[in-house]
This record gives C-alpha cells, sequence and structure tokens, in this order.
C-alpha cells in the first residue's frame, strides 16, 4: 500500500490550493468561532474526501481544475468537519485526530454552535456561487448522515439490527458523504453521464470505510481517536452482528444481556470482543470489505489509464489498509 502522500502526488497543487481556500471558507468576525476554526485547521485529518473530489475530476479528462471543483471540495470537507464536531458530541469522545476533541476543550453548547457554523459556511459557499447543481448532491448527503446517525441510535437502543440495517446505516452515515464526493468530482467538472457511476464507486468505497473505521473499534491500534467505545455504547457493528448470527439461543442471550446491561464493565466486554474473534465476526468483516472494494473498482474500469486513475485505485486500497 502507497503512502496518501504518495497518492496525493499528481492532484499536490490542487490540494494545496484546497487547503487555503478551506481555511479561508470559515473566517468570521466572531474572535472565539477564529480561535476555534484555527483550532481545526491546524489539525486536519486525512483530506480523503477532496483526494476523491479532485482525483474523478481530473480522471474524468480536465487538466486544469475549475472554481467549481475547488469550492466543491471545500464544501465537502466542511460539512465533514462539521459531521465530525458533532458526531463526538453525540457519542461523548473525547479525542479527535489525535487531540482534544472540540467538545472536550469547549463543551458541548459550542461544539454544536460550531458545528451549525460549518455546515451554513459550506451551503453558502455553493449558494452564493450558484453552484446548484453540486449543492443538490451536497444536500442529499447532508440529509442521510443524519438520518444515518439517529437510525442508529435507535438500533443501539432496541438492540435489533440485522445486518441489513448495519448496510443502511453505514451507507447513510458515512457512504453517502464519500459517494457525493465522487459524483461532485464529475458534476463540478460537467461530466453528466460519469456522475451515476461516480457516485455508486464512491458509495461502494464508503461502505467499506465505514466496515475498516468499525473494525480499528476492536482493535488497539492507536489512531486517534478512542477504540473499544462502540459496545460501551451499545454501537452494534458488523462483527458483532455475525457473531450473533451464528451463535446459538444461549450464546445470542449472553451477548445481548452483555450489550444491555454490562456494556460498562470492561471484562465482560472483554469477553464478548473474544467471543465475537472466536467466532470470526473480524475475518466476516474483512471480507465483506474486500469484496466491497472489488465491486467497487470495476467502476473504473472503463476509464483510460492515467496518474489520476491510478491514484483512485490506490486510495480504494487505503481505505480498507490504513491504520488511522
Ligand atoms: C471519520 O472520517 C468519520 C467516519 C466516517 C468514520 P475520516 O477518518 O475520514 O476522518 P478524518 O477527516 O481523516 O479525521
Ligand atoms: C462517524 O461515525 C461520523 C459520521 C459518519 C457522521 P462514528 O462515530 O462511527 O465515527 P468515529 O469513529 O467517531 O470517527
Ligand atoms: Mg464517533
Ligand atoms: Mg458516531
Amino acid at each position: 500500500m502507497k503512502k496518501v502522500e504518495q497518492i496525493k502526488q499528481p492532484i499536490a497543487l490542487e490540494m494545496e490550493l484546497f487547503e487555503k481556500k478551506f481555511s479561508l471558507s470559515m473566517k468570521s468576525k466572531v474572535p472565539l468561532l477564529n480561535r476555534i476554526t484555527h483550532y481545526i485547521v491546524n489539525r486536519k485529518g486525512k483530506q480523503m474526501r477532496p483526494m476523491f473530489v479532485f482525483l474523478v475530476a481530473k480522471m474524468l479528462g480536465k487538466e486544469h481544475l475549475n472554481d467549481r471543483t475547488y469550492r466543491g471540495a471545500a464544501v465537502i470537507e466542511l460539512i465533514h468537519t462539521a459531521t465530525l464536531v458533532h458526531d463526538d458530541v453525540v457519542d461523548e469522545s473525547y479525542r479527535r485526530r489525535g487531540f482534544f476533541s472540540l467538545n472536550a476543550l469547549w463543551k458541548n453548547k459550542i461544539a454544536v454552535l460550531v458545528g451549525d457554523f460549518l455546515l451554513s459556511k459550506g451551503l453558502l459557499l455553493s449558494i452564493d456561487n450558484e453552484d446548484f447543481d453540486l449543492l443538490q448532491i451536497i444536500s442529499v448527503a447532508v440529509r442521510e448522515m443524519s438520518e444515518g446517525e439517529l437510525l442508529q441510535i435507535e438500533k443501539a437502543r432496541k438492540l435489533d439490527i440485522t445486518e441489513d440495517i448495519y448496510f443502511e446505516i453505514i451507507r447513510q452515515k458515512t457512504a453517502t458523504l464519500i459517494a457525493a464526493c465522487c459524483a461532485m468530482g464529475a458534476c463540478a467538472v460537467h461530466a453528466k453521464e460519469d456522475i451515476e457511476p461516480m457516485r455508486k464507486f464512491g458509495e461502494l468505497i464508503g461502505l467499506a470505510f465505514q466496515i475498516k473505521d468499525d473494525l480499528f473499534d476492536y482493535g488497539s491500534k492507536k489512531i486517534g481517536k478512542p477504540t473499544g467505545i462502540d459496545i460501551k455504547e451499545q454501537k452494534m457493528t458488523l462483527p458483532l452482528i455475525y457473531a450473533l448470527n451464528n451463535a446459538t439461543q444461549k450464546e445470542k442471550s449472553w451477548l445481548i444481556n452483555s450489550v444491555k446491561n454490562h456494556n460498562k464493565d470492561k471484562k465482560r466486554v472483554n469477553e464478548v470482543i473474544t467471543f465475537v474473534k472466536e467466532r470470526g465476526g473480524l475475518d466476516y468483516a474483512v471480507s465483506r470489505m474486500i469484496e466491497l472494494q472489488q465491486e467497487a473498482l470495476v467502476y473504473l474500469d472503463k476509464y483510460p489509464d492515467s496518474v489520476y486513475k491510478e491514484s483512485l485505485v490506490e486510495m480504494v486500497t487505503y481505505v480498507i489498509e490504513r491504520n488511522k
């Protein structure tokens, strides 16, 4: 697997320009807000979403990207950042990107409002420039992300999640935004016929991406945010769902009872994790992830070879092999 820096190489200039625009897009007259957005900009994430926007736009044959593409990438990263800020409030999580989350430093009140500010800045960036087609793509993703998060909460309360519902949750909360990145890359450069196949491509990658994220929770690697918290939050992800589906009635009752009534008991949670591992829950999740990766790659077949296509292929591998 190549490092992100290498994958970024063909779009290094675009990413540099993007970072400037992204940072400017958050400006405000309120000093507190500027201090916080400064904090955000200095702790950037992997920036996979803007990379997808640029790589798709460039693969579709545009050497010099128009301003629309840059705005599209900035909108996506603004929305992504807003959802992470809100997600850490919802999940009561105090680490993000190796540092304190906003709610840890400034408390929930401020984190909620900053998330709203970032969301509105993103939407306005499209509206003010009359990028209505891009706005449509992104707004669908915003709606679906909230629905996905709420569906997840509902299922965590009732503990009646199935594999199909798990896939619906991760499609909504994560895959739609990555789908939007790829659709937007095509839309921004007016490659109309490619919007739908690219959306699908992004959706498959997004699903694989979230399965990987859920696998991290079962590990002990340092990834810059907490691990081992899903069961504590009664969040049942693919490895556990698989183990449940392949357990006896007695084991099932024990598992559900553990998640429902003993989710703060470290020893008990560790027993659940061991059970999931022994029953091949992690292996199963990995195999589903690889299937999605393979399915996604098919969508790239019809495009002529280029450095951009090559980087996209590498991104797909990176998504499932990354270590943070
Ligand atoms: C984290 O996304 C949120 C999920 C959908 C799991 P990323 O892992 O892309 O976050 P950053 O931007 O790199 O921190
Ligand atoms: C990620 O969800 C946030 C969204 C997709 C909105 P998670 O709660 O599963 O991800 P992390 O682990 O906090 O990044
Ligand atoms: Mg979270
Ligand atoms: Mg969450």
